[in-house]
């Protein structure tokens, strides 16, 4: 990263205006001067100096911000974090790398409290679109026989194998999608975090993945998008039971007999 420095100027001076024209990545105003960032060093219609900034890893600064997540007796915690846990608790050690669901989200810690509610013991789930897997090792670590998880994007699958042996679990990650033919066949619990349109796109799929008297969980839908989910339920399921967190909505539907 570098950054050009102009003496003598302030934030809303035309100096910073043409920086940001000129396409720098962020400004700040530093005693007296301001301080643009690029990704390069490059010829500037102004006076200043450039300066080289130490190399930052801001994937490992964002992990180290953040804190342990609860939602009911599940906490999820990154693994350079003690956390304090009292008898009957959960624990997932996580470090999401790249990949999303770290239980901060909305989406996912309702996705996670729709699990803490189902009694896995001895049940399958299928996490799709597992990210860094933490859908499926806390169904694994709440009692799941077999979790396994899929995931279109292949950065994800081995942060998911990762969280899965840090937490000494044997749930599954693989490169996919609800047709990939290595599966084994059907379900008792489908969980999937994506958005509504792909949901009702996948919804028959869902219902095809899942055992008679299945549950399935979606969320990753927009409230106002909630309408487009519901039009696509096909017969086979049915809605059980609707929540939302901000502007988030989760639905749990069943797989008829
Ligand atoms: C919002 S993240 C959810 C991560 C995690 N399950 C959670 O709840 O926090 C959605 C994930 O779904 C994956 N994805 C998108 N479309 C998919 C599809 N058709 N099948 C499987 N995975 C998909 C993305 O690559 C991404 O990792």
């Amino acid at each position: 990263m570098k950054a050009f420095r102009v003496q003598g100027v302030g934030g809303e001076s035309p100096e910073a205006a043409q920086l940001w024209e000129l396409g720098c990545l962020g400004l700040v105003e530093e005693e007296g001067a301001i301080v643009a960032y690029f990704d390069s060093e490059r010829e500037l219609p102004l006076e200043g100096a450039w300066e080289t900034l130490p190399e930052r890893d801001y994937v490992a600064e964002y992990q180290a911000g953040l804190g342990p997540v609860r939602v009911g007796r599940l906490v999820v915690a990154p693994s350079h974090r003690a956390v304090e846990v009292t008898d009957g608790d959960v624990v997932v050690w996580l470090d999401p790398g790249s990949a999303f669901g770290t239980g901060h989200h909305e989406t996912t810690r309702m996705a996670l409290a729709s699990l803490t509610r189902l009694d896995l013991s001895g049940r399958t789930v299928l996490d799709v679109g597992a990210g860094t897997g933490l859908l499926a090792i806390a169904a694994e670590r709440l009692g799941a026989w077999r979790a396994y998880g899929v995931d279109v994007d292949a950065a994800t699958v081995p942060v998911a194998r990762e969280n899965a042996r840090r937490n000494l679990s044997s749930a599954r990650f693989a490169l996919g999608s609800l047709d990939l033919p290595t599966l084994p066949g059907r379900f008792d619990v489908v969980v999937a975090n994506l958005y509504a349109e792909l949901h009702a796109q996948l919804l028959p799929a869902y219902a095809a993945r899942l055992l008679p008297g299945g549950r399935l969980a979606v969320t990753g839908i927009l409230t106002r998008l909630k309408g487009l989910v519901l039009d696509a339920v096909p017969a086979q399921l049915e809605v059980v039971h609707g929540e939302e967190d901000g502007e988030w909505t989760l639905l749990e539907l069943v797989r008829r007999p």
